[in-house]
């Protein structure tokens, strides 16, 4: 039995003593209740078993008016009036407590994206609670662990298009790789005004195009991409871009994330090189590429050489889309030139070594290989002449639950039939994927390519509830191409 689940059933053992002696209970009246899920713990069992020292912080779903460039004001949906979120910084064992309170005109959750939880603080309306209601409040613990980069966003329909997403950084007791000192860069596409179900693409839209990418208006991806103005790094458009300061000689660990709606990006700074160090927050052996891609839902830390003075540019471009890249400035101390060269942009945007999936190998040895007790081979498809977007032609929530037994290694193969690229997210759980013949990488949302592209994973049943499994685009999600996977 690991950690957790020895931390559950003595919680669960203990249950009946400690119901009702917590003065914070969670007021259910006004709450987002809990959902109550056979074989996993109770909320209250759960909210019990995160132990170590508490770190309480209060999150507050309000609208906000961000400035995003210069004259460019957003006003959208955030969190404690800003956008994106406040980082949440924990040392790995502690305990989070956050409470939700929600100030918005709709009922929202807030998801611990990559954080394998106990099932009721997952955040997912109708599976694990019902949505916390304007007005609302739910108070969301559980152990800060693995230490990791992670996420944390709305659940509820389009709601992280909007604005509702913020990093979450576990910082770990001893890194495996050296480095004096991170920064988060939150990658996103920015979409004034409420976001809305794309609708399918007539004739001439998706059949019309010629290139792969996206070509805007009646491209390749003619009504696939929504109608986004832009591409924002830690909240600017390129045109205010942020400026990361390095000194000579330091070694800098830059935690890339991407909780955007719906853009895959290619990563890369101008002059340097970067060393992959963590892949969704798990260590990797370290591995040197010019670029690489961080798709939705996706965390990727590197570490850069701080090796080459001057101003240079860190940039992200869409691949599916149009929008210019989103931009951040490196810039040295000690350099003169204050910002990159106009209109300069890293090679690596184009060219160099990228990032594949094989590339990846966790640190952690994988357990010795067996033969997975069962196996779900999954069609991605949609996007042609239907508005859908379906797992094995289902789309959720008229889909079947992937049913698993606690304890089975249960392996997903996928095939990409569509044009798009499908970022696969599973919850409560990290996946091996990548080369598995030789162990592969520890992941919890992996790029499935287009175009008949095969991705495989593989997890252990070791977290019983109800979980989500689906692509992280938000608006593929929303057009059903999810299932749930349900322990029996
Ligand atoms: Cu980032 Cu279903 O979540
Ligand atoms: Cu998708």
């Amino acid at each position: 039995m690991d950690r957790r689940h020895f931390l559950y059933h003595t919680a669960l053992a203990g249950a009946a003593t400690l119901v009702g002696c917590r003065p914070e209970a969670p007021r259910y009246a006004e709450a987002g209740r809990p959902i109550a899920v056979p074989g996993a713990p109770s909320y209250q069992a759960a909210r019990d078993a995160a132990t170590g020292p508490a770190r309480q912080v209060r999150l507050v779903a309000e609208a906000v008016e961000v400035e995003v460039g210069p004259g460019e004001v957003w006003r959208t949906w955030g969190y404690n009036g800003g956008y994106p979120g406040p980082e949440i910084r924990l040392a790995e064992g502690e305990r989070l407590e956050a409470t939700v309170e929600n100030r918005l005109a709709e009922a929202t959750t807030i998801h611990w994206h990559g954080i394998p939880v106990p099932n009721p603080m997952d955040g997912v309306p109708g599976l694990t609670q019902e949505p916390i209601p304007p007005g609302g409040e739910f108070v969301y613990a559980f152990a800060a662990e693995p230490a990791g980069s992670y996420l944390y966003h709305s659940h509820v329909g389009l709601q992280l298009d909007r604005g509702l997403v913020a990093p979450l950084v576990i910082e770990e007791r001893e890194p495996h790789v050296a480095y004096d000192r991170d920064v988060t860069i939150v990658l996103d596409d920015y979409l004034p005004g409420a976001p809305e179900p794309l609708t399918a693409p007539g004739r001439g839209g998706m059949m019309g195009g010629r290139g792969r990418m996206g070509r805007g208006r009646g491209g390749m991806m003619g009504g696939q991409v929504p109608p986004y103005r832009g591409l924002l790094l830690n909240g600017k458009l390129p045109t205010d871009p942020v400026a990361v300061e390095v000194r000579r000689g330091e070694r800098l660990r830059m935690r890339v994330m991407n909780p955007s709606g719906a853009t895959t990006f290619r990563f890369a700074v101008g002059g340097h090189r970067l060393t992959v160090t963590h892949a969704d927050g798990e260590p990797v052996r370290p591995v040197t590429v010019d670029a690489l891609l961080v798709s939705m839902g996706e965390r990727y830390d590197v570490v850069l050489e701080a090796d080459n003075p001057g101003a240079w540019p860190i940039a992200a471009a869409t691949v599916e889309g149009t929008s210019a890249p989103a931009q951040a400035v490196l810039r040295y101390r000690d350099a003169a030139a204050v910002r990159p060269r106009e209109g300069a942009l890293p090679d690596g945007l184009t060219g160099g070594r990228l990032l594949r999936l094989d590339d990846l190998r966790s640190v952690e040895e994988p357990a010795p290989a067996t033969r997975p007790d069962r196996t779900f081979d999954l069609t991605l498809s949609g996007g042609m002449m239907s508005s859908a977007w379906t797992i094995d032609g289902q789309a959720y929530p008229d889909a079947a639950p992937l049913a698993v037994r606690e304890g089975e290694r249960v392996r997903l193969s996928m095939t990409n039939h569509s044009a798009m690229l499908h970022p696969m997210h599973l919850h409560g759980h990290f996946f091996r994927t990548g080369d598995l013949s030789s162990g592969g990488v520890r992941k919890d949302t992996v790029l499935v390519p287009a175009h008949m592209g095969r991705v495989a994973v593989e997890f252990v049943a070791d977290n019983p509830g109800r979980w989500f499994f689906h692509c992280h685009n938000a608006y593929h999600l929303e057009a059903g191409m999810a299932r749930e996977v349900r322990y029996v």
